[in-house]
């Protein structure tokens, strides 16, 4: 049966792509993305989240459907907005979608979807979605023109993009964390429901996780490198109780 997050609880979405990444720079069938899905849902992963990219570079059509298969916790797609990763999320109806911005030559999804400028090739792609029954997410930057263009879309959920965050030093990140927690607070008044993700690590997850508004947090990268040395279990309970931590 699928486990859900408790009520009110800040959720945490872990993204195994990366496990997909190893295996794929050996063409060898391990490891398995799907067993690293597993173990992070039994450690306390209130979700999976696999992007699809076009160029397959990670996770795979065949990963994808066994992902759709078997979890115990809801599965988060995340794809760019193409017919071909439409048929893809209408075939298995994963619990959410998360569209994203994808150019083949960039190495990780760089910067948020321009929602407010393709809103006439998005429109339909929502409503279909949402028609299948799948939780739409936005992956936008933390801007309120975005969050206009988010509503007007008919998206639920926006998740908001921490890349600049992280990617900032320490004592220069105050500005952009301002800007990521006035965007949450915009999108819950509007009636979204605002998540966030991306370059988060222990270090600079916190004052994210602590944004009253934020329902989910999307970590990947960083959770699958840290468990080559700690292992992906106590790594992601570790993440947990930071999250948990910031809520306090
Ligand atoms: N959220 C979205 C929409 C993403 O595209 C990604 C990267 O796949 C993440 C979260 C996770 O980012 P990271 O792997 O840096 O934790």
């Amino acid at each position: 049966m699928l486990r859900q997050a408790q009520d009110g609880r800040l959720r945490l979405g872990v993204n195994i792509d990366h496990v997909a990444t190893v295996r794929n720079a050996r063409g060898s069938g391990y490891p398995d993305p799907v067993r690293a899905a597993l173990l992070a849902a039994e450690a306390g992963a209130d979700g999976i989240t696999a992007h699809l990219r076009e160029d397959r570079r990670h996770i795979t059509d065949d990963d994808f459907a066994r992902l759709s298969a078997g979890l115990p916790v809801p599965l988060n797609l995340e794809m760019a907005a193409t017919e071909e990763m439409l048929a893809i999320a209408l075939r298995h109806r994963p619990h959410a979608v998360c569209i994203v911005p994808e150019k083949r030559e960039e190495r990780t999804t760089e910067g948020g979807l321009d929602a407010a400028g393709q809103h006439n090739h998005l429109a339909p792609m929502v409503a279909k979605l949402r028609e299948a029954g799948c939780r739409v997410s936005l992956f936008i930057e933390p801007d309120e023109r975005q969050i206009d263009a988010a509503l007007r879309l008919g998206a639920p959920v926006v998740e908001l993009h921490t890349g600049r965050y992280c990617e900032l030093p320490e004592h220069g990140r105050a500005e952009e964390l301002k800007r990521i927690a006035d965007a949450a607070a915009l999108a819950a008044k509007a009636g979204l429901e605002p998540h966030a993700g991306h370059g988060l690590t222990f270090d600079n997850v916190i004052p994210i996780a602590a944004i009253p508004q934020v329902a989910e947090l999307n970590i990947g990268h960083f959770l699958i490198g840290e468990a080559i040395f700690d292992g992906l279990a106590p790594v992601v309970r570790r993440m947990r109780a930071l999250m948990d931590e910031a809520r306090g």
